[in-house]
């Protein structure tokens, strides 16, 4: 089953599942060999960032696989954080598309907003920066813009003053933190902007031994019965998000697991007090695992 879309508020669609090139990934310039066999067993959506500094080897990953699979049928997204005083979303995005070598990215996003109220991230304050994020889908640049790690009082602050809504707001999301987003992923839905997770296989990776083991391992157990094929827990906790309609960004180093993400679309739907016992779980040990997660839910 190819990987589902779903609908951005620019009239466009964006793949409900991403390979990531951060963490595992991160300052690595030897990721092009798994980028490209992440093409081949069927990612479509890869999620980059200037910060990963890593851009290039997606680009040379992108252009290996061309004859294959065309440029038009990958959905490309990077991330702003700006590096130098005076530089811009504009001028960063121009230097992120050369190391790319594309000329649009499908998405575009602010980092984080802590780049941006501290005073020291360059491009000015948000609202200054979202001017720029828009100058860039204007232009063609970027096709789709959206944030990151944003929290309620971040993203009222540039939809205040936004021509075009931010399109996506990416930010930690696993049962263990489900408590926490819940009233951000609320403004979510009242502006139209699609969550995107990333850390949604944190218990398995992050916290083994946590409360959401054992269900997790029930509702796996459960599942390959009814269906008569393996699945994996891993397989259980993105399913359990894209029920929610929440976009995953996931990654790995192993094309074992790479093709167990991709086939996560033919397992079998969680029923709704399986998803109610993850969450529950969840509750029983809230915690986070990335630094601009407590920034982006203080306050609310
Ligand atoms: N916007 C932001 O601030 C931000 C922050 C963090 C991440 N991200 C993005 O999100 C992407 C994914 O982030 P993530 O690493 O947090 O994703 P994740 O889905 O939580 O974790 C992926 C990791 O889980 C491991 N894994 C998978 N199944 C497992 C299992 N059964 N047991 C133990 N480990 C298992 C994989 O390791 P193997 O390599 O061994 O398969 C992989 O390294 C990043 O690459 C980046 O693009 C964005």
């Amino acid at each position: 089953m190819p990987i589902s879309t779903l609908p951005l508020n620019d009239g466009t669609q964006i793949p409900s599942l991403a390979f990531g090139t951060g963490t595992a990934f991160f300052h690595h310039q030897d990721a092009q060999t798994t980028l490209e066999s992440a093409i081949n067993i069927g990612f479509t959506h890869f999620d980059g960032a200037q910060r990963y500094k890593n851009e290039a080897t997606l680009g040379a990953a992108i252009k290996a696989s061309e004859c294959s699979v065309p440029r038009s049928e990958l959905f490309i997204s990077t991330k702003y954080a700006p590096l130098t005083p005076g530089e811009t979303a504009k001028t960063a995005l121009c230097k992120s598309l050369e190391k790319l070598r594309l000329e649009y990215v499908d998405l575009y996003l602010v980092h984080a907003p802590k780049d941006h109220t501290d005073g020291d991230g360059g491009g000015g304050g948000l609202k200054e920066v979202w001017k720029a994020m828009e100058e860039c889908k204007r232009e063609g640049l970027a096709r789709s813009i959206g944030v990151s790690n944003f929290g309620v009082r971040h993203l009222l602050e540039i939809v205040e003053c936004a021509q075009v809504l931010p399109a996506v707001n990416q930010l930690e999301i696993h049962p263990y933190v489900w408590d926490f987003v819940k009233p951000l992923i609320e403004v979510h839905k009242e502006h139209g902007i699609v969550t995107s997770s990333y850390g949604g296989l944190s218990p398995l990776c992050r916290a083994p031994g946590g409360p959401v083991d054992p269900v997790v391992e029930k509702v796996r157990a459960r599942l390959e019965d009814t269906w008569g094929k393996p699945v994996t827990r891993g397989q259980v906790l993105i399913k359990w998000l894209l029920q929610h309609d929440i976009l995953v960004v996931t990654t790995s180093t192993k094309a074992e697991r790479i093709r167990e993400y991709v086939d996560t679309g033919n397992v079998p739907e969680l029923t709704a007090e399986e998803m109610w016992l993850i969450e529950s779980a969840g509750a029983e040990c809230h915690q986070s695992f990335f630094k601009n997660t407590k920034y982006c839910l203080e306050g609310i």
